[in-house]
């Protein structure tokens, strides 16, 4: 995201749009058939996995997917030499996975195209439906205001931060002091936001923080890759940023709810009902109130994960 233009990011989102409507109509769309993608995964995953696959077979290529575990990157093979191998049987790599730096190395070895479905530092092709979701409720993102409560240096909020910048979206991020985004994106944002006429707002300050928000969002407060441990902490430190109904209340009204998902909001999970036993909280960064709520427009969001997806390798290999 960081290397797209705002031209690139919009006419992704425009593409993303035609495609949903070819879907929705059922007509064909195998415009890149007789190629062939890998799915490169080292994290779990359902929407990101599902999208690349659908929209994959939706364009007529071949899908291969490769679990975490089941590849030989890392282990007895060189990212170098695995990237070759790939960048010389495929048209394009979806990476999912630990540091920014692996998926760009990938990149620059393979040849090929390659798709970040989410890294330690960020999450882009998220991104593109969050910002659709924007549009199709709105009608228009520019001028709007976006608030990201809770692990505001996460992977989801730092790419947030971007594309808001980007668009010309107001970005908040409301968060406690050790979970801010690092001080060099923030500055990277607050140049960007300046040419697209918006603003970068860090505050602690739960009622500042969402008083303007046409958007709350939140992300779970460990993210994959972070050891459990740290579970006690975060709930003591990001309780306080919880998604609630005052929260929303305290938005502007018309106000949507988005979450990239998965999400704590009951006891449906098995990590859920470990926390609730050992901590006694029955709903995490948001509230089962608010995710079901009528505001709450996670499952189009989730939705457009797939379509967005789509136009990313649309745009990447036609
Ligand atoms: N939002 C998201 O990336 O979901 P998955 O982890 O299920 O892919
Ligand atoms: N921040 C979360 C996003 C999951 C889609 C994680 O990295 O686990």
């Amino acid at each position: 995201m960081l290397d797209f233009s705002t031209e690139e990011i919009q006419y992704l989102l425009e593409l993303a749009a035609d495609f949903k409507r070819l879907k929705r109509t059922g007509t064909p769309h195998k415009y890149l058939s007789g190629k062939n993608i890998v799915l490169l995964f080292e994290k779990t995953s359902t929407r990101t996995r599902c999208s690349f696959e659908v929209a994959g077979n939706d364009l007529g290529m071949g899908v291969t997917y490769l679990d975490p575990g089941s590849s030989q990157m890392g282990k007895k093979e060189s990212l170098e030499d695995t990237a070759k191998v790939l960048g010389r049987m495929f048209d394009g790599i979806e990476y999912r996975g630990f540091d920014q730096k692996i998926v760009e190395d990938l990149g620059r070895y393979a040849g090929v195209p390659v798709w970040n479905g989410l890294t330690t530092e960020f999450h882009p092709t998220q991104m593109l439906a969050d910002v659709l979701t924007i549009q199709e409720h709105f009608g228009y993102y520019k001028g709007l205001t976006l608030t990201f409560m809770g692990d505001a240096r996460n992977n989801v909020a730092n790419s947030l931060m971007v594309v808001c910048a980007k668009l010309g979206i107001n970005f908040v991020a409301c968060g406690p002091k050790a979970n801010m985004p690092e001080a060099g994106l923030v500055k990277t944002c607050r140049a960007l936001a300046k040419e697209h006429d918006c603003t970068i707002t860090l505050t602690e300050d739960v009622k500042k923080g969402t008083k303007n928000a046409d958007v709350i969002y939140t992300d779970i407060w460990v993210s994959m890759g972070e050891p459990a441990e740290l579970w006690a902490e975060r709930i003591k430190l990001l309780s306080p940023y919880q998604v609630n109904a005052a929260v929303m209340k305290n938005a502007k009204p018309g106000a949507i709810f988005l979450h990239c998902l998965p999400s704590f909001h009951d006891l449906e999970t098995t990590i859920g009902r470990e926390i609730y036993e050992k901590f006694g909280l029955k709903e995490m960064e948001v509230s089962d109130e608010v995710f079901r709520s009528p505001q709450s427009k996670v499952f189009d969001e989730a939705e457009n994960r797939m379509h967005t997806i789509k136009a990313v390798m649309y745009a990447t290999l036609k």
